[in-house]
């Protein structure tokens, strides 16, 4: 796997690429890989000929009292997960790479579905992440782009970008990773504590439980979004920021719940802001649940204590 940093390298393997026919695939991150970062890049591997990785801790989408400065890094490991996966590039560039007058004054803003959500409590977060993906778009010219449904809201986002700048790339959404507890798996969890890692699961049992509910018969969001209020409330280390039932496409609120929504919530846990979502659809009487998959698997401790 090669390592470039800069817009030129990265823009030119790329160019290469396309002239001969081949087919990009490219899955943004900002490192410190996981399983659902290593899904994405092996899904990626399946349909492309070349595959790249941005690697790039933006500091557009942190918000003044955010972790940026505290975000986890560890190159070593990440270069071998990515190695592994089967990627051939790694663009990896530096702030002022990407960024060479400081702040940017073109910014890419998505109405109303930014709003709400995690758009309540980090309101300039979607604007950094749609502004840097489309500066990524446009650098590495995919055909496809590969997103997790962990971050539910930032898939809706990213694709409505992408349609409405008709840009020529396919948005793929890929199911959202586990540990074998439940909890979805995240760079932050590596900011819990062992006891907070021990607390932690209870946002998947709680979404568990409205999924329960809604295979009862249960139609009422309020009453649904009440259960995980009083189940989050049993993991004292746990505060929900929200719990929201939205439509998932349009992200617009739902009540009843109807068609395919997203049970989406957030939550402080120590130093960590987590979240965690499942996708429901009701056809009739027929409940379907996508809630992801499970990967235990061993690409390091996601317990890091005193990182
Ligand atoms: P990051 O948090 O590093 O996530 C990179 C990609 O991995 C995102 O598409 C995210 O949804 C996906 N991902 C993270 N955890 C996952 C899990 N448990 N299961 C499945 N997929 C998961 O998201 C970002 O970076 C940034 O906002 C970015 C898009 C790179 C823009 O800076």
């Amino acid at each position: 796997m090669r390592v470039l940093a800069t817009i030129a390298e990265i823009r030119s393997v790329c160019e290469e690429a396309r002239r001969v026919g081949g087919a990009v695939g490219f899955v943004p991150t900002m490192g410190y890989f996981h399983a659902g970062h290593r899904s994405l890049m092996e899904i990626a591997r399946r349909d492309n000929d070349l595959v790249v990785v941005s690697h790039f801790v933006n500091p557009t989408q942190f918000g003044p009292n955010e972790d940026l400065g505290a975000y986890p890094r560890d190159l070593e490991r990440d270069t071998s997960i990515a190695t592994a996966a089967g990627v051939d590039v790694m663009f990896m560039p530096t702030v002022a790479e990407m960024y060479p007058g400081g702040t940017p004054h073109t910014t890419v803003h998505v109405a109303d579905l930014t709003e709400g959500m995690c758009g309540a409590t980090r309101p300039t977060h979607f604007d950094g992440v749609t502004t840097v993906v489309a500066k990524l778009f446009s650098i590495i010219g995919p055909c496809r782009a590969y997103f997790g449904r962990k971050d539910f809201q930032q898939l809706a986002v990213v694709r409505r970008m992408t349609a409405d700048l008709d840009l020529p790339i396919e948005v793929v959404g890929c199911p959202l990773v586990r540990e074998a507890d439940g909890l979805a798996r995240s760079s932050r969890n590596a900011y819990l504590t062992p006891a907070e890692r021990a607390a932690a699961p209870q946002l998947y049992a709680a979404l568990s439980g409205a999924v329960a509910l809604i295979r009862e018969g249960e139609r009422r969001a309020g009453a649904l979004v009440d259960s995980i209020i009083a189940s989050v409330a049993d993991a004292p280390a746990l505060t929900l920021e929200y719990v929201e039932i939205r439509a998932g496409d349009s992200l617009v609120p739902i009540d009843p719940v109807r068609g395919s929504f997203v049970v989406a919530l957030a939550a402080k846990v120590g130093r960590a802001r987590l979240i965690d979502n499942v996708v429901v659809g009701i056809d009739g009487d027929q409940v379907s649940v996508d809630t992801g998959v499970v990967d235990a698997g061993s690409d390091g401790p996601s317990v890091v204590v005193n990182p």
